[in-house]
């Protein structure tokens, strides 16, 4: 979601004549979009101020100026503490609020003294954002990101986004699909609709009711040029029967499901907050795999929850084991300020948490390498992305997710072409481009 707030950051200020540029040495603003979910990531922005910080006197030595903004949720989390901190930094702003940019960076130059902003109207953002989109689309490639909802009402005992992101707000279905039919306008072929819990999704229709999101897949795969849909993230208590069957029904919708669990232990489960137990969860997967057999799955797991025992990181070893994840995602915990489990204090020893992250990510690796191989040998739909390292090397995306090496000229971006795999690497795949009109291959 920061790339995508990131990318539309850009659309606001492009009628204030900016541009984006690589080398932040020659830059008159400097925007770092931030990430407070994790306390490592919080530790990068104060390093990366520290490097800001002595370009913006290296320009103030020529005589040039350089803004310094930081922006998104650790903007939202730490507000006046930042600039307290960093006496460097002029903005400092939520991700609620940066359809207002050029107005706050006016706000500055008159003021001379730092904005903070940390207000939340996600309602308004939005509003805003599409009429700046009217007026400045972007779009950067074959593929693009769509928030279509934000924010997070569970309250997860571990997690900071309830209280950055704030409350669950859904984009109204209009605004959404204006934005998609602009995209596809664009040349994009594959969206992914974001949001914090996004299968929560209950937009606004035409007629006022809310929607669910297996009704806006529908609605979306409607559109000219869109031939591949994905969503992320999404909560195993909001994955309804619409969206379940839509998996089964509508073939623009990717098999590939990131479904976070976080935990293979009830108790854990329970302490966390998480509003469901594994048997529920394996349930819905069992659902999803009745209604679409090649569903590829991930997850995101925790571990060292406080007061998490042995006994019960080894029941998210074998739930994992009973799943067979084609990836996943895997973090220490972090105590967050201000949310409940960084109060237990049954805290579990940094050591303890690194062992048990690296079992876990052994495990997963060998999962991943062994639903990779599974593909070797079929023929899969890959939608060409961007050109290769090599000259008459082409990279695309295959259903899962995985990336696809194929030598194929640079007219073939865009499409879907079908590609034999070959042989796998430890991160992508490498495959032969099939053209059209051979027969006799094992297609998905
Ligand atoms: N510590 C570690 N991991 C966390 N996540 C969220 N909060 C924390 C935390 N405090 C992980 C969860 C979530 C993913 C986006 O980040 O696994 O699904
Ligand atoms: Fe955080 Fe996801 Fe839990 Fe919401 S559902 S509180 S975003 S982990």
């Amino acid at each position: 979601m920061n790339v995508y707030d990131s990318q539309r950051m850009q659309d606001v200020l492009a009628p204030a004549g900016y541009v984006a540029i690589d080398n932040a040495e020659n830059a008159d603003l400097v925007i770092i979009n931030t990430c407070h979910i994790r306390e490592k990531a919080v530790e990068k922005v104060y390093s990366e101020l520290g490097r800001y910080r002595d370009l913006k006197a290296q320009r103030a030595a020529l005589g040039l100026e350089m803004k310094i903004a930081v922006a998104g949720c650790v903007g939202q989390a730490e507000g006046e503490e930042i600039t307290r901190r960093m006496k460097s930094v002029d903005l400092v702003f939520g991700p609620q609020t940066y359809h207002r940019l050029p107005e706050l960076l006016r706000q500055n130059e008159i003021s001379r003294k730092a904005v903070i902003e940390t207000e939340f109207s996600v309602a308004d953002k939005f509003v805003g954002l599409a009429e700046e989109q009217v007026r400045h689309p972007t779009s950067r490639s074959v593929t693009a990101f769509l928030t279509i909802q934000e924010g997070c009402d569970k309250f997860c005992t571990f997690c900071v986004v309830p209280y950055t992101r704030g409350a669950e707000f859904s984009r109204p279905v209009v605004q959404i699909v204006e934005e998609a039919k602009k995209l596809a306008g664009q040349g994009v072929k594959e969206l992914t609709l974001l949001g914090q819990n996004v299968n929560a999704y209950r937009g606004p229709s035409l007629n006022g009711t809310p929607s669910q999101l297996g009704t806006l897949i529908n609605e979306l795969s409607q559109i000219s040029g869109i031939q591949r849909i994905r969503y992320m993230t999404s909560h195993p208590r909001d994955m309804s029967d619409d969206l379940i069957e839509a998996h089964g029904s509508n073939p623009k919708l990717m098999p590939y499901l990131h479904l976070p669990i976080q935990s293979g232990s009830n108790r854990v489960l329970k302490a966390m907050n998480r509003g469901h137990t594994t048997d529920e969860y394996l349930n819905v997967i069992e659902r999803l795999r009745a209604a679409c057999p090649s569903i590829a799955l991930t997850s995101d797991f925790i571990v060292g929850f406080p007061g998490e025992t042995d006994a019960e990181f080894d029941e998210t070893l074998d739930l994992i084991r009973g799943i067979n994840y084609a990836s996943a995602f895997s973090f220490k915990y972090s105590p967050r300020p201000g949310t409940p489990a960084a109060e237990n204090k049954k805290q579990i020893p940094e050591d303890v948490k690194s062992e048990r992250l690296a079992r876990l990510q052994n495990l997963l690796n060998a999962q991943q390498i062994a639903f990779n191989q599974t593909c070797v040998g079929l023929t899969l739909p890959v939608l060409v992305e961007k050109p290769g390292r090599q000259k008459g090397q082409m990279i695309g995306r295959s259903p899962y997710l995985q990336s696809v090496h194929l030598d194929l000229e640079t007219e073939a971006l865009g499409q879907i072409v079908n590609a034999k795999i070959l042989a796998v690497g430890p991160n992508s795949l490498s495959g032969q481009y099939v053209p059209e009109t051979q027969k006799g291959v094992t297609s998905i």
